[in-house]
């Protein structure tokens, strides 16, 4: 192994940057050497590739967004397009590849393993946290924080003006965020898309509440749950109460990486390269009680299981 490459693919995620810095210094400290791919497998197509130095990584490890830029690229995962990456990586003869995304991200690196026998590596990186082999993936501790503050603030008029707020959070396929920021943030109830919720229940439960005083309430809907607009109008038919909707949106996706994401980016970037200087590929890093830990990328894309249950009861506990 002497020339490696990184990409970051799919959904930015605020750390994507700190992971990037990661594996280009701690590949260039094993005398390794590093391009940089940019716009995901766009720009493994397109040939969109640059060498990088330890001093191209200079200043990033606290923005969000990522240096490389990043697209989605349904192109990629055709006959076609694997094998116009496969001609750039022999090209700019690369002998292994780094990506950082989601599960799109992972099944273009499975692809290409697989069909065109290129060592990948995936890290972790999408707000979602639905990779399977690991605890955090990267943005997903800055992205509860984000939704968090913006929970907070709408509180105030929740709670001011005594109204019902509905809030949408980001995950079109999961609940992670929604379930964090309902529990951290004292909501109410939680509409999310691995578990079946009964909005006739709940609307009962807020008028029970109602009759005893209880006037505000903060319900979170994860975008694949539900459409917050039709939640709220609903709860307005079947109560009389007055509602209001607030859809978070990409200000999740943004912002400065919080400790914990810079800090998991930073090892499992590192984690990656020392993968591929052992002769590894097709496989995930990930960190599990504090551990580095590698699973196939086969296995990390599928389904994981969240324990909805238990963070529900204790959220509706708390009302
Ligand atoms: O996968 C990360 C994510 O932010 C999801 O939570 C969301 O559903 C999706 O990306 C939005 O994607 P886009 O920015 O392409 O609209």
């Amino acid at each position: 192994m002497k020339k490696i490459a990184v990409l970051t693919s799919g959904g930015d995620a605020p750390g994507m940057n700190a992971a990037v810095r990661s594996v280009v210094r701690y590949a260039i400290h094993n005398k390794l050497e590093v391009s940089g791919i940019c716009r995901g497998y766009t720009g493994l197509i397109n040939e969109e590739i640059k060498p990088l130095d330890r001093r191209s990584v200079s200043n990033i490890i606290n923005r969000g967004g990522t240096m490389l830029k990043t697209a989605r690229c349904p192109e990629f995962l055709t006959d076609e397009g694997l094998q116009k990456a496969k001609a750039t990586l022999k090209k700019n003869e690369i002998d292994g590849l780094i990506v950082i995304g989601g599960d799109g991200t992972y099944r273009g690196a499975i692809a290409l393993s697989k069909k065109c026998g290129i060592p990948c590596i995936g890290v972790p990186g999408t707000i979602d946290n639905d990779l399977n082999g690991t605890e955090a993936t990267i943005g997903s501790d800055t992205a509860v924080n984000t939704a968090l503050e913006a929970i907070d603030k709408i509180r105030d008029t929740a709670t001011s003006m005594e109204r019902i707020f509905v809030v949408e959070v980001m995950g079109r396929e999961s609940g992670y965020i929604a379930m964090r920021v309902a529990l951290g943030g004292g909501a109410e109830d939680v509409l999310i898309p691995e578990r079946k919720f009964d909005i006739k229940k709940m609307c009962q439960d807020m008028v029970e509440g109602n009759t005893r005083g209880k006037i505000s309430w903060i319900i979170i809907v994860a975008e694949g749950a539900a459409n917050a607009e039709a939640i709220a109008k609903k709860i307005t038919d079947l109560t009389s109460l007055e509602t209001r909707v607030a859809v978070l949106g990409h200000i999740q996706r943004g912002g400065i990486p919080t400790a914990e994401d810079r800090i998991v980016a930073t090892r499992l970037g590192a984690a990656a390269v020392d993968l591929l200087l052992k002769g590894q590929g097709s496989k995930a890093v990930g960190i599990i009680s504090d551990n580095i830990n590698v699973v196939d990328l086969d296995v990390a894309v599928q389904k994981k299981k969240i324990p909805t249950d238990v963070i529900y009861n204790l959220i509706r506990v708390m009302t």
